[in-house]
């Protein structure tokens, strides 16, 4: 999705713009540009295409003694990926620049009006509206910031904005509402950014600006208003967790496979100082302020998207067997606009990598009235999601930067099975299982991952079907509905998941020689079921990769090809079996040579509805 960054301060701007919009590639988008001030000189250079394409132009024609810019990567939303339409846009008469994430929602009623009054727009953007709305508010006010204030209270919808004017060279103004934006504190300057990923090589020290907040962003202070309150409101800077190395490529030509190596470690992080086998003690410092609290919910309802929401699938299944404690998952986007009953007693649990899905902030706030309890399963540290929950647990996966979500998703289910095993408080049966078994997963995941060689052959071997089923039963079936998920945002395959009970009630009928179907049977108490069901599917000539348990003999007497996991709980399964798909998937795009880390047509981060 978008990608705001700029910086004020003593050295050339062009810089560490052009480094943040970088950072933020890994997020999607489709063009890119820059605004620079300097005594009164504006200059924009913008394209369609990766920031790359944009340093010719700039080093030919930049204006390196700027020490003030402002830069954006966009996302299409209104209007087609086009240089016109690229950010930073200006307001008719060229003297301010915006640059911004979101919707606005009311900008045809905002165009209609400033065209009457003689503006002229030259984008399809809805963008376009804020530099001239700022512009028609300056006419009466007395200063920038004033107008400014006034635009952006018009303005309906979601966003983060940058806006810069000519006459002020020593300024970035700021504001957001339900997209992102943080300012970083640095040695005599400032930044400011969409994500904290595009400034945290230069500065650790950030603040966030809330909904409703809009900031005056100077070389050496930061002046920050609470628009709704007409209040000033300071607070103090606050350190990024994430280590920077963390994010960056190393030895790995994707960062899809990085983030799949690196799931042993992902397990362990998200589990320490967590779980103790001493003592069996689970012990969750993020939930600990609303103990009390906990001890009333008869109901949590999951929201999320995407691979978080499968994730919730599977944290329904181990809350509801080990807790005891009714789960529903549902779609952030479907709850938003959901009439369901929802009393006191029930919790509302998030589950977000970035931390700045917009449905899932939206299922949020449609509960801020209720007097519920909103928890956060989050990874990203200060994200909007962790800071608008009562309480959570943060997952400590570490920067994720392959559009396809693979660690997050292993780190979320550890996390969902800790709050399983935290809400049962002892009681359950598999809570010393599970805990042992937690921390011994690490090694566990470890040798499945040496298997990566068998599974791309089995890549190679598959890649040019054009459709794919992906069944399981139990704990397999959120896994599968992962793994179809995986393959078709990378490999554009046709993927799709059933519960494996459902063959016969319809998917069977597309069952072919020319329909692979990847079947999960580890061993449990539904391994003879879905065994039947991969009978029926080779009495239909249908080729079938099984995920089998390790010493499973009859798996390997009717799947054509068979990938083994260690034996291990059924509940915790989904955290061997999703990696073997993942890589699966992962192998299939690279030799379909795809672009495996930037899927077409998807954003990291998906900051609008
Ligand atoms: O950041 P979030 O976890 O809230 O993101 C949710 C989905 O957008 C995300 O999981 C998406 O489905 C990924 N592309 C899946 O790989």
């Amino acid at each position: 999705m978008c990608g705001i960054v700029g910086y004020i301060g003593n050295s050339s701007a062009i810089t560490p713009v052009i480094e943040g919009l970088e950072a933020l590639e890994y997020r999607g988008y489709d063009s890119a540009g820059i605004t620079t001030i300097s005594d009164k000189k504006t200059l924009t250079i913008k394209q369609i295409g990766r920031v790359d394409s944009l340093k010719p132009a700039i080093d030919q024609d930049g204006d390196k003694t700027a020490k003030l810019a402002i830069g954006h990567t966009r996302w299409a939303t209104h209007g087609v990926p086009s240089n016109t339409n690229a950010h930073p846009h200006q307001n008719t008469s060229g003297t301010i620049f915006v640059v911004h994430n979101g919707i606005i929602e009311n900008y045809q009623t905002l165009r209609a009006m400033l065209k009457k009054d003689g503006y002229k727009f030259v984008s399809e953007t809805d963008t376009e509206v804020i530099p001239n709305l700022i512009d028609y508010f300056l006419k009466a006010e007395k200063d920038f910031f004033s107008a400014f204030k006034l635009a952006i209270k018009e303005l309906e919808g979601a966003y983060a904005i940058a806006a810069v004017y000519a006459n002020d060279p020593d300024s970035i103004f700021v504001a957001r509402l339900s997209s992102p934006l943080v300012i970083g504190v640095g040695e005599s300057a400032h930044y400011v950014a969409s994500d904290a990923t595009a400034i945290m090589q230069h500065t650790k020290k950030v603040v966030y600006l809330n909904d409703y907040e809009v900031a005056v962003v100077k070389k050496a202070k930061v002046h920050i208003e609470d628009l709704r309150a007409n209040i000033n409101t300071s607070r103090e800077a606050q350190e990024l967790e994430h280590d920077l190395e963390t994010a960056e490529l190393g030895q790995y030509e994707h960062f899809m496979a990085k983030e799949i190596d690196e799931g042993p470690q992902t397990i362990q992080s998200a589990s320490r100082g967590r779980l103790r086998l001493d003592g069996n003690i689970v012990k969750l410092g993020g939930l600990e302020s609303v103990e009390a609290q906990l001890k009333y919910i008869d109901r949590i309802v999951i929201v999320a998207c995407g691979t978080s929401y499968y994730a919730g699938l599977v944290g329904e299944y181990l809350i509801e067997e080990i807790a005891g404690i009714p789960v529903e998952v549902e779609l952030a986007s479907e709850f938003k606009y959901r009439h369901e009953p929802f009393s006191r007693s029930t919790a509302l649990l998030a589950i977000s990598q970035s931390g700045e899905t917009a449905d899932t902030i939206a299922a949020l706030k449609k509960v801020e009235d209720y007097g519920v309890l909103r928890l956060g399963v989050v990874n990203a540290v200060g994200s909007t999601i962790a800071r608008m929950t009562d309480a959570g647990v943060y997952c400590h996966a570490g920067p994720e930067r392959s559009v396809a979500s693979t660690k997050a998703f292993l780190a979320q289910v550890t996390v969902l099975a800790e709050i399983a095993l935290y809400l049962s408080q002892g009681r359950s049966l598999l809570y010393k299982p599970v805990l042992k078994e937690l921390l011994q997963l690490p090694d566990k995941l470890k040798t499945v991952l040496e298997q990566a060689e068998k599974i791309e052959a089995l890549a190679k071997k598959y890649r040019h079907y054009r459709d794919f089923l992906y069944i399981g039963r139990g704990y397999a079936y959120p896994s599968a509905l992962e793994g179809a998920l995986k393959l078709k945002e990378l490999s554009y395959i046709h993927a799709e998941a059933f519960a494996a009970g459902e063959m016969k009630h319809g998917p069977l009928a597309l069952i072919d020689e020319h329909f692979p179907t990847f079947a999960l049977i580890p061993d449990g108490d539904l391994l003879e079921k879905t065994l039947s069901n991969v009978q029926e599917i080779k009495a239909r000539s249908g080729p079938v990769i099984a995920i089998a348990t390790k010493g499973n003999k009859s798996v390997a007497r009717l799947a054509d090809d068979v990938i083994y996991i260690p034996p291990s709980l059924e509940q915790l399964q989904p955290l061997l079996m999703v990696p073997v798909m993942q890589l699966f998937a992962y192998y299939v795009t690279v030799h379909k040579q795809l672009d495996v880390d930037k899927p077409r047509n998807l954003a990291k981060s998906v900051t609008v509805e």
